[in-house]
């Protein structure tokens, strides 16, 4: 395999991710089990963070050092990134030192840049546009609890008859929502503020077929197989708050939207959440509620991501 990156989830194949859940259901067994698993020994993780992070950072950082690797933490404050130094040079001293490279920064084109001039595989770990990592948790988290086969396989085929309802910001949750639905074949049904609307080319589809856009985030939830959402300021956009605050008041995923979803819908939110706000707290701490599943497998799923970028198809 030649050097492959992972910056937005168009960037692997169907195929690629049916491999990846089956290496985190192995990975996640074992670390169960305390069984040690050291495929990364002696690689080293670079962590850039442009952004603030909770799950991104233990996730990736504890994942690394359970594979036997290691991991170096850079923000911009604490880094010549924060002082000008160009992104382009960044990216040919620190890949030339690491295995691995992980970034959470602002425009896409940043990690783009990045990943142009990097001699190792680059991971998105959020950017304004997309962040690939969580939905890559998210499914894994729904195959766990809905789409197992006979064999206990989680089978991505599962996913093509099924609907997402979306409430909320169009933001890089939403288009990377919007891309996994393009690629593995299940329907998105988006609501948002007018305004706050998901973009296509911005979200980098081929077409619109795989989702279907909703004013009422009550429509937008019926017959949904998974209700999900965020925070309604993402992180750089802390000026729109309280614009946002008022435009997002009906996007509140309650009780009520949950009863227009089937009877054994799941509800995810990337967290952190914000109660009252994006969810209520009868729905995020209720019993469809799998956050806290979906905030764990960050780690098995990025886990099986980094053994593929760096080993390709092992086990
Ligand atoms: N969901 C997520 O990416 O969380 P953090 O911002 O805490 O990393
Ligand atoms: N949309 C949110 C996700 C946080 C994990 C943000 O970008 O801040």
């Amino acid at each position: 395999m030649g050097l492959q990156h992972y910056l937005q989830f168009s960037d692997l194949g169907a195929d690629e991710y049916a491999w990846l859940f089956e290496r985190a259901a192995i990975i996640k067994k074992k670390f169960k089990a305390y069984e040690k698993y050291h495929p990364l020994a002696d690689r080293t993780l670079a962590m850039i963070f442009e952004k603030a992070s909770t799950r991104t950072r233990v996730s990736f950082e504890a994942g690394m050092y359970q594979l036997g690797g290691s991991v170096v933490h850079l923000t911009t404050g604490d880094s010549q990134l924060g002082r000008a130094e160009p992104i382009e040079d960044s990216a040919k001293v620190i890949s030339r030192m690491v295995d691995l490279v992980m970034i959470r920064t602002y425009g896409q084109d940043k990690i783009e840049r990045f990943a142009a001039h990097s001699r190792v595989p680059v991971i998105n770990g959020l950017t304004n546009e997309f962040h690939p990592c969580q939905i890559l948790a998210d499914i894994f988290t729904y195959l766990e609890h809905r789409g197992a086969d006979a064999q206990g396989r989680l089978n991505p085929d599962f996913l093509k008859d099924k609907t997402v309802a979306w409430v909320g910001d169009g933001n890089n949750m939403a288009n990377t929502w919007l891309q996994a639905a393009e690629l593995l074949g299940f329907t998105v049904h988006v609501s948002t503020p007018s305004g706050y609307e998901v973009n296509q080319t911005v979200a980098g589809l081929r077409s619109n077929d795989s989702y279907k856009v909703f004013k009422d985030p009550m429509q937008a939830c019926q017959g949904a197989d998974l209700v999900t959402t965020d925070v309604w300021t993402s992180m750089g956009y802390e000026a729109e708050n309280e614009e946002r605050k008022k435009a997002f008041a009906d996007w509140c995923v309650d009780a009520d939207m949950m009863r227009m979803a089937k009877p054994g819908a799941l509800f995810m939110h990337c967290l952190p959440a914000h109660r009252g706000e994006e969810v209520q707290a009868e729905v995020i701490d209720g019993p469809q509620s799998v956050v806290w599943d979906e905030a764990e497998n960050r780690m098995h799923v990025q886990k099986a991501l980094m053994e593929y970028l760096l080993l390709g198809k092992v086990g």
